[in-house]
């Protein structure tokens, strides 16, 4: 189990992993779901439930929504799961087609389309309430009192307990906590082996971060704030643990190949597979990172969970950084 219970609630931040529903529901296209959708749904699930992953993580958007509705098929079909589980969804992202006849994709932060987005989610998922909402990227037209007056509204009227962002850098969340009545307590960024900007922004004499995602002070600001951070693209996509790169960037490829051979060598060194080690160097991270795991292959989601026996040395752990980023240190 990596998850405490609080009262008859699992806090957010009890959770050390959680797996990312991003891939559930089939194509993002207009074709509905079917029972092979539904029952990949339902493998994935019970997979993390066994390895004791009981955090979901959805948005509004994944899969048009079906990523979101084979998972409330799921909820259907098993009574007493839903209090066992922690669901945390996300909105502000229109797609082209949003509503129909709109093409151009777009944010919104409005207080109507949240309040609006986070019905249809619960409608999608079956549930009367969502444990954490988080708004999925900055929207450059946010009225910060409007994204107030909907989060209090939703919290007053019990559809939403906690609520986070993604993708936001420390000045967008003050701007958000000047005028919210509730707490952010999350915020989920991509950050991986092979997307480590976060910590390159604040190493002093970083000739060249290699992802200058200007989110540099935020594990600073989310520690100081205690805001979780959680971890988009852990595993790298796959791309340090058994996917082959196809791509054109050579300096990538040259980052992949030589990271994996350190990853091979200390699979073998702690006995756990490469997704293992991969994920345990965001867990060894003091911020108390929360990965989320985007896979639905039963034994992948099984191998990245041993992640959670890996224990790197500091000095592990620099070396995969220093690889990943593609530059040495001090
Ligand atoms: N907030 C945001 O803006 C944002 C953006 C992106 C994602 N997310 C969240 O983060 C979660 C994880 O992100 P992610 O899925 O992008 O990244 P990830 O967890 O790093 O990678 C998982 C993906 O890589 C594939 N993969 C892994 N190893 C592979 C291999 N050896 N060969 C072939 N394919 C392999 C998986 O396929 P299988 O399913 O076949 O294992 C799956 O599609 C998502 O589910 C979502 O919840 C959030």
């Amino acid at each position: 189990m990596n998850t405490e219970m609080k009262g008859d609630w699992i806090s957010h931040d009890t959770h050390r992993l959680a797996l990312g529903c991003m891939g559930l529901g089939g194509s993002w296209n207009d074709e509905s779901y079917d029972q092979n959708h539904i029952k990949q749904a339902e493998l994935a699930i019970e997979t993390a439930l066994e390895e004791g992953i009981h955090f979901f993580d959805h948005a509004d958007i994944y899969a048009r929504g079906k990523a979101e509705a084979v998972f409330g098929e799921i909820l259907k079909s098993k009574p007493g799961l839903r209090e066992k589980i922690f669901i945390q969804t996300k909105c502000g992202i229109r797609l082209p087609g949003d509503p129909p006849g709109i093409e151009q994709g777009r944010y919104d932060f409005s207080r109507k389309h949240i309040l609006d987005s986070v019905d249809q989610s619960l409608m999608r998922l079956k549930t009367e309430y969502l444990d954490m909402l988080l708004l999925h990227r900055p929207d450059p037209l946010v009225e910060p009192e409007e994204v107030a007056e909907a989060f209090e509204n939703l919290n007053q009227n019990g559809k939403v307990r906690e609520f986070g962002v993604s993708n936001h850098t420390p000045a967008q969340m003050e701007l958000l906590l000047k005028y919210l009545t509730v707490p952010i307590r999350s915020n989920q960024i991509e950050f991986h082996l092979l997307h480590s900007g976060m910590l390159d922004g604040g190493i002093a004499g970083s000739p060249n971060p290699v992802d200058p995602s200007g989110l540099e002070g935020t594990i600073e600001y989310c520690r100081i704030h205690q805001i979780q951070i959680q971890a988009w693209s852990p595993i790298s996509k796959g791309f340090l643990s058994g996917r082959s790169y196809q791509g054109k960037d050579g300096k990538l490829k040259e980052r992949i190949l030589k990271c994996k051979a350190k990853i091979d060598e200390f699979s073998k060194k702690h006995q756990a597979p490469a997704e293992a080690i991969v994920v345990s160097w965001i867990l060894h991270h003091p911020a108390r990172i929360l990965p989320i795991l985007g896979s639905k292959n039963p034994d992948r989601i099984r191998r990245c969970a041993r992640s959670l026996e890996v224990k790197l040395s500091r000095e592990e752990w620099f070396e995969l950084y220093c690889l990943g980023r593609g530059s040495n240190l001090p």
